[in-house]
């Protein structure tokens, strides 16, 4: 064990899936310390991960930041076969993924083998395209029930030896501080910044959240596969599975800057009826939707996308920042959390060495 303490704020699927990484992977096996506002079981609309549906859709973006969260899916992906099978009690399941979309950007017909690191994955056949769509696809993908899997994440991270402490911190400053004034925690050098969206007084412009609303329902639970439609008016409709009985997300709205917290009964109602008519087998006998509870969150969203880089704010002092998720960060936390490990561990075993003398 080094007597160095790594603090990391957030206990977002971010914050936990570092973490945990850290401590399994760095040599000597550092002292870590999670600060959050929030943790697995809370719920507030500045905690993104509980909200998140979650399942895995790839993207064909081939723009350099495209093709970044695309390597981070394709870690997290071949990750999470191991996983699930390792943990069945993470809450996370492979099935059928199906995605059909009306009008499609240029870059799904043109694919260039993007797909490749998906099992299964084959381009529908004009003759099984529901009515309406252009493109479609089917692979096998997972789904995640996030509440399930964070807490998961937190268990075994507290079973290592991590600590964990609910608190706000009002800058990074805080972050350094607090650790040491803790009994048997040695000097911070290294905070790793998972805040999601919106932390303290240092903002980053670029920062701003998308709004989601979606509906948790108890039909077909479990359903048998994850399916996405892109409607012709830009609109999307997806049903997402939650593993492990946590019921059916049907989905949901992508709404840049919008800061309502609290459901639309109308945007509801809009979600339920496209949901129906793209999906009708799904329905109960009397042709309905058993509603459970309407879920609003916001996705951490970044204009030029994620952001995961070091930076030395002061002399011996390292800010790893990963945050800026927006809508994909489960389907990257694997592939987010390699990377920080790559950036905290360049020269970690020697630098504890150093201290040791
Ligand atoms: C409706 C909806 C559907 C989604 N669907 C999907 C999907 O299908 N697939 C997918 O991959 N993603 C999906 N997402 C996106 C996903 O939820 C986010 O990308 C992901 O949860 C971001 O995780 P995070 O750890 O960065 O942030 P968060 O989960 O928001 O965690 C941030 C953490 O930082 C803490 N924090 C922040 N500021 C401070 C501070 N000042 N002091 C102390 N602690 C602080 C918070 O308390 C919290 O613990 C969806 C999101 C929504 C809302
Ligand atoms: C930490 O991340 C947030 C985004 O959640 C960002 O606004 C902030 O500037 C970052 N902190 C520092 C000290 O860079």
């Amino acid at each position: 064990m080094s007597n160095e303490t790594i603090v990391i704020i957030g206990a977002g699927v971010l914050g936990l899936s570092t973490a945990l990484h850290l401590q399994e992977t760095l040599t000597p096996r550092p002292n870590l310390l999670i600060i959050a506002q929030y943790a697995p079981g809370d719920e507030s609309i500045d905690y993104a991960t509980p909200w998140s549906g979650a399942h895995y859709r790839p993207i064909p973006d081939s723009s350099p930041q495209g093709l970044f969260e695309a390597s981070l899916a394709e870690k997290t992906y071949a990750h999470f076969k191991t996983y699930a099978l390792t943990y069945p009690e993470a809450g996370i399941r492979f099935m059928p993924g199906v995605e059909m979309l009306e009008s499609p950007p240029a870059a799904y017909l043109n694919l260039d083998g993007r797909y490749s690191a998906i099992d299964d994955f084959r381009v529908l056949g004009k003759e099984e395209l529901a009515a309406g769509a252009e493109w479609g696809a089917s692979y096998t993908t997972y789904c995640v029930n996030t509440p399930v899997y964070i807490a998961h994440l937190l268990r075994r991270y507290l079973l290592n030896g991590g600590l964990i402490v609910k608190k706000r911190v009002a800058g990074i400053e805080d972050a350094f501080a607090v650790a040491g004034a803790r009994d048997g925690s040695g000097p911070v050098r290294t905070v790793v910044n998972c805040s999601g969206t919106a932390m303290g007084l240092v903002k980053d412009p670029k920062c701003f959240v998308t709004r989601g609303q979606t509906c948790l329902v108890t039909n077909a639970a479990p359903a048998p596969s994850t399916q996405t439609r892109q409607n012709s008016d830009g609109t999307w409709t997806f049903v997402i599975p939650r593993p492990l009985h946590g019921g059916t997300i049907i989905g949901g709205t992508k709404e840049e800057r919008d800061m309502e917290d609290r459901p639309r009964a109308e945007t509801r109602r809009v979600l339920l009826e496209k949901a129906a008519k793209a999906f009708p087998e799904l329905l109960d006998a009397t042709g309905r939707w058993e509603v459970v509870r309407d879920i609003v969150g916001r996705r951490p969203s970044r204009e030029g996308g994620m952001r995961v880089e070091s930076e030395e704010v002061a002399r011996g002092r390292t800010v790893v920042h990963a945050y800026g998720a927006g809508g994909r960060g489960v389907e990257i936390s694997r592939g987010v959390a390699e990377l920080v490990g790559e950036l905290v561990g360049k020269g970690w075993g020697k630098k504890s060495e150093r201290a040791k003398l």
